[in-house]
């Protein structure tokens, strides 16, 4: 049997990466010498007027601040009042707003053009929790990168993204825009998005700014409302949700964006202790926090300021350099340091970040770009080569029942006749998913399209069977005669992008909405085999499709190579190879849901059996629903099966000492944990092998399972390999009673599994001495 090591594996990246692992580029290229002495050049020629004008940001279209009723912004870039601009899409709007800035203000001081580029700029790739379904850094990084060269094309050289906000609750709408509930899944894909965002070099024309977003804790919003307070414990806090922020800033993230919510209280757009405590003074970050939307005026609906200066001064002081739309920073701020009640030298570190990152990104040096090169960059075959990549590794297949004999999946290609039904058949808008920048339907290929192409228009019965929120009688009759008169029936069905994921868009009941889950039990009922295909930001709850479809995908929104890609996985030219960045929960009840959880005092024997199955009661579980979700984190199918073995390290017991010699010195192998994988099926298959890791007899209580690493592996039919994960120390650390990071004595249990409910563990010690 052969052996291979994780760095040989498809992935090492990220197999061999963790939630701290140095980073490849880092804030060291915002401060050279020569960018500060530029910094420091600039600084003492600017008056006050026009320091504070770097502090503020505003939306085309509503160019001086909801509040102002101004429309004089070009006026106010001449006047050096403006550092930013947002929502400007194009190089011929961006250059012109860049010319009054550099060639008509004082100091020639250009402005920095934002948007939120979440998941490409004009090429759509998968929406972002697709993306890290493809549990594939790599890739990622290059959607990341043609995003990137596509947005500078346009002028527009920094991005609101990546959002590494940790979401447990599927009930919250824009888990649909981050990695899912896992902080070592989070950090790789943070790291990720930035590489591919800044690039190699910052100040290469066609890399862009990071900015990640929400700092923090707004993925754990209260119920799953959007906007909603947070309540998280200093240790859950660093445990688990600064992590993915940590990595992004030490991944080179020039910029931060404050979240909308409230944190223990205190509004994350103005919270000393996150932003000036750990972003600025711990970590050393080096760029700027913008706001996030009017952020810093919605402290006093918070409730902790009842004027906007005082939400000015709280914002500011507390660390929001730059003031996203609130308009308060440059309404209040000449007034606050005239009165002493804002600093000088408050203003000048604000300052300074700013210019520090406009100089880094060469933004003095070359701030406009090439109108006649703009729309060569976009949709290039090779970019939408990389999209229909990303689209094929983002779907997760959930279930692949025996039909006739056989998985239903891949459908045989002896097939006569498929029908077509549902909403998201032929929505192309819908494939790019939600907030997709210069992204567009007409770019898309809907699934529809592909099918014709693929199997010739009379073999495709398509019929829509109504809308995501009506259905009349007979378009559910329609589609009940097309699967009639079929082999197989393919129903694609779920939100509808726009409207029900995304900011504002969370659910307090996550089915199908309308009459899909009618159209899909009446389809069923006609007996021919039903491929359910969902298309969502979210996981869906459907316990019935569980149990009675044969066939399910998760799509979510696979950009504009949709079609194609699940075209190819439907008829077998590719194989699914996602797997869940989430915990996919079996009722709504169960949120919030997540595989690292605490084992509580009374952890139920067999979570899988509610009460009445007659287990003792009194452990933690519903009377009426099981505890397991319905998939696990980590979990995915493909088109043959794989057999995972004992999981085994290679030493017993390893000491606190030699961690910590370890854990100073950055050395990478500390422990080898292997397990033997064997493609059990028929065909040639990749399996997204998965370290984890749980430690017991702790200061503080840790997670039943924590994700440690992954691999992909791909296996030939019956081909049995060795995989191993090469461990480092920080494996083992994590953050203590104290809220010190750290090594203590534990017991270790690890398991390799293909997933995080899966895998025949080992365990070892951590010793004293
Ligand atoms: C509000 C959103 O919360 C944030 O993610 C986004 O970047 C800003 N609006 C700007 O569009």
């Amino acid at each position: 049997m052969p052996v291979v090591s994780a760095q040989t594996a498809k992935a090492p990246a990220a197999a061999k990466s963790s939630t701290k692992a140095p980073a490849k580029t880092s804030q060291n290229q915002l401060t050279t010498p020569a960018i500060e002495s530029r910094v420091n050049a600039l600084l003492a020629k600017m008056t006050l007027e026009e320091k504070i004008g770097q502090l503020v940001q505003y939306s085309a279209g509503a160019a001086t601040g909801p509040t102002s009723g101004r429309t004089d912004d070009k006026d106010m870039i001449r006047k050096g009042q403006v550092g930013s601009l947002f929502n400007v899409t194009s190089a011929r709007a961006t250059n012109e707003l860049q010319h009054i800035a550099v060639d008509e203000s004082r100091l020639h001081i250009p402005l920095i053009f934002g948007l939120d580029v979440i998941h490409g700029f004009r090429t759509t790739f998968p929406l972002n929790l697709g993306l890290a379904a493809t549990w594939d850094p790599d890739l990622v990084q290059k959607t990341a990168r043609i995003a990137a060269q596509e947005a500078s094309a346009a002028g527009v050289r920094w991005t609101f993204s990546p959002m590494v906000d940790i979401a447990r609750d599927a009930r919250w709408g824009r888990m649909s825009e981050g990695a899912g509930e896992d902080p070592f899944l989070g950090s790789a894909m943070a790291r990720a998005y930035v590489r591919g965002y800044q690039g190699e070099h910052l100040d290469a024309p066609d890399s862009i700014v990071a900015c990640a977003k929400h700092y923090v804790g707004y993925g754990a919003a209260e119920g799953g409302r959007d906007y909603n307070s947070t309540e998280i414990s200093e240790h859950t806090l660093r445990e688990y949700y600064l992590p993915p922020f940590r990595a992004a800033e030490q991944a080179g993230a020039a910029t931060f964006m404050s979240a909308f919510n409230s944190l223990n209280g205190i509004p994350t757009s103005a919270n000393p202790f996150t932003l000036k405590q750990i972003l600025k003074k711990e970590w050393g970050f080096q760029g700027f926090v913008v706001s996030d939307w009017t952020s810093v005026s919605e402290i006093m609906a918070h409730g902790i300021a009842i004027d906007g200066a005082t939400a000015a001064r709280k914002a500011f002081l507390a660390g929001v350099d730059m003031d996203m739309q609130s308009n308060l920073y440059h309404q209040n701020m000449l007034k606050l340091v005239q009165s002493g009640k804002v600093s000088q030298t408050a203003i000048d570190d604000g300052v300074r970040r700013i210019l520090r990152v406009k100089f880094a990104m060469g933004l003095f040096d070359h701030p406009y770009v090439d109108e006649s090169k703009e729309s060569g960059a976009f949709l290039r075959p090779e970019s939408v080569a990389v999209a229909k990549t990303a689209a094929s590794k983002s779907i997760v297949l959930l279930r692949n029942e025996s039909v006739s004999g056989a998985p239903l999946l891949p459908l045989s290609a002896k097939v006569s006749s498929v029908a077509l039904i549902g909403p998201l058949a032929d929505d192309a808008g819908n494939m790019i998913g939600s907030w997709a920048a210069l992204g567009r339907g007409e770019d898309a290929v809907t699934l529809r399209r592909a099918l014709k192409q693929k199997l010739g228009d009379s073999r495709v019965h398509y019929a829509q069977g109504g809308n995501f929120l009506d259905a009349t009688d007979s378009d559910i009759s329609a589609a009940v005669t097309a699967a009639q008169s079929s082999d197989v029936a393919v129903l694609a069905l779920g939100e509808d992008a726009p409207s029900m994921t995304g900011e504002a868009a969370s659910r307090s009941w996550i089915g199908l909405p309308g009459r899909q889950q009618e159209l899909l039990e009446k389809v069923a009922a006609t007996g021919k085999p039903v491929v359910l295909i969902l298309f969502s930001g979210r996981p869906l709850t459907l316990p019935w499709a569980f149990e009675h479809v044969p066939a399910v995908l998760a799509a979510w929104y696979p950009g504009v190579q949709a079609g194609n890609a699940l075209a190819d996985l439907l008829l077998g030219d590719a194989a699914p190879t996602g797997h869940l960045p989430l915990s996919w929960p079996r009722s709504v009840g169960q949120e919030p849901l997540y595989y690292n959880a605490l084992n509580t005092g009374r952890p139920a024997t067999d979570p899988d059996h509610p009460a009445e199955k007659g287990e003792n009661k009194y452990v933690s579980r519903y009377l009426d629903e099981k505890s397991t979700p319905q998939y696990p984190f980590g979990y995915g199918l493909t088109y043959t099966s794989f057999h995972y073995g004992a999981t085994s390290a290679n030493a017993k017991e390893i000491s606190v000492t030699s961690l910590q010699q370890a854990l100073a010195a950055k050395s990478k192998n500390v422990l080898s944990v292997s397990a033997d994988v064997t493609n059990t099926g028929s065909r040639a298959g990749e399996t997204m092998a998965q370290l984890y890791a749980r430690l017991d007899g702790t200061s503080i209580a840790m997670p039943v399972r924590m994700l440690k690493g992954f691999q992909s592996v791909t296996l030939a039919p019956g081909e049995s390999r060795k995989v191993t994960f090469d461990v480092d120390a920080e494996t083992f650390a994590f953050w203590g009673a104290e809220n010190k990071f750290g090594v203590e004595p534990a017991r270790v249990t690890l398991w390799v599994a293909p997933s995080s409910s899966e895998g025949e563990p080992t365990t070892l010690s951590i010793t004293e001495r």
